[in-house]
């Protein structure tokens, strides 16, 4: 069977007048390019030497004042870090005692023993406002609080949020937030030698495991367990603000409030400092 191919056309005149024309605009940009390249040459070169400068110069001058980076507290909101350098005392840390309404005239009993309202910062967080209570403790009814797939009418969640909301309090010269039951015993003259120990304007989270194996198993042995009580520093606390309510959604199966205060504290990558004065204990009564 016979096809009609178009006939080759080779070597014909027209046909290499066009390739002509198209070797003479290809010379043109060919010039345009060997510039570009020579001036890459250039800055590269003129990087490098000043690059290399720059490297002998810091390196051999004394003037380091040049090139500071933001230092890490200034990631807080505001900065109440102030007087850094004095030695911590009982007036730079704020407790929040975790409490509820129907408990609190009771367990109050514990916190009168080390509550020394001359001296102590902080508050006891209560689910609702209670009648007259004639305590010293002073409290505060934590905030209603709602998101996807927790609320505040948990008690777990409203006692992990007591880090955040005493952090909105904005009061002068934290340095550390000191978390605690409504049980929990403080003996503040060694709470603040111990945090004394630690450089409050970094991010530290201090506190103890449980004394019970199986809770440290269940649970983590890097976490701090809330019934001996925990520090977190102004740094982290201010970090912690920012990520709470997404992480109290995302840990919203966990069963406390320190578990969850864990996780949280466990996304910004900051390790349990473990402090063997924060601990629980477990009476077991045998009848
Ligand atoms: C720092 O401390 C000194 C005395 O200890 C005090 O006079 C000063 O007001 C403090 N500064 C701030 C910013 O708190
Ligand atoms: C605690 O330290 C601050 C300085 O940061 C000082 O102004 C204050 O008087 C101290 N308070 C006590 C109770 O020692």
């Amino acid at each position: 069977m016979q096809t009609h191919n178009p006939p080759i056309q080779t070597g014909s005149k027209p046909n290499q007048s066009l390739f002509h024309s198209f070797k003479q605009s290809l010379s043109f940009p060919e010039k345009l390019s060997n510039l570009l390249l020579l001036l890459a040459r250039a800055g590269l070169l003129l990087c490098l030497v000043a690059s290399i400068s720059l490297v002998l110069r810091s390196s051999f001058t004394s003037q380091t004042h040049r090139f500071i980076l933001p230092s890490r507290t200034q990631t807080a909101v505001h900065d109440p870090v102030k007087n850094s350098t004095s030695p911590t005392n009982i007036s730079h840390i704020v407790f929040g005692i975790g409490a509820s309404v129907q408990t609190w005239k009771d367990r109050s009993l514990y916190t009168n023993l080390w509550w020394n309202r001359n001296q102590n910062r902080g508050f006891a967080w209560l689910d609702s406002k209670p009648g007259e209570t004639g305590n010293p403790v002073p409290h505060k009814v934590s905030e209603w609080c709602f998101g996807s797939g927790y609320s505040c009418r948990s008690a777990a969640v409203r006692i992990a949020r007591i880090v955040v909301e005493s952090y909105k309090l904005g009061l002068e010269n934290v340095r550390w937030f000191v978390m605690g039951d409504d049980d929990t015993v403080f003996f503040t003259e060694n709470l603040v030698t111990v945090l004394a120990k630690y450089d409050h304007t970094q991010m530290y989270y201090i506190g103890g495991n449980s004394e019970s194996v199986e809770q440290d198993q269940m649970h983590s042995y890097g976490m701090a367990f809330g019934g001996g009580g925990f520090a977190i520093s102004y740094p982290l606390a201010a970090q912690l603000v920012k990520v709470m309510d997404g992480c109290l959604h995302r840990y919203s199966f966990f069963y406390g409030s320190d578990q969850r205060v864990w996780a949280c504290i466990a996304e910004l990558g900051v390790p349990l400092t473990t402090e063997r004065g924060f601990h629980q204990v477990f009476f077991f009564f045998y009848f």
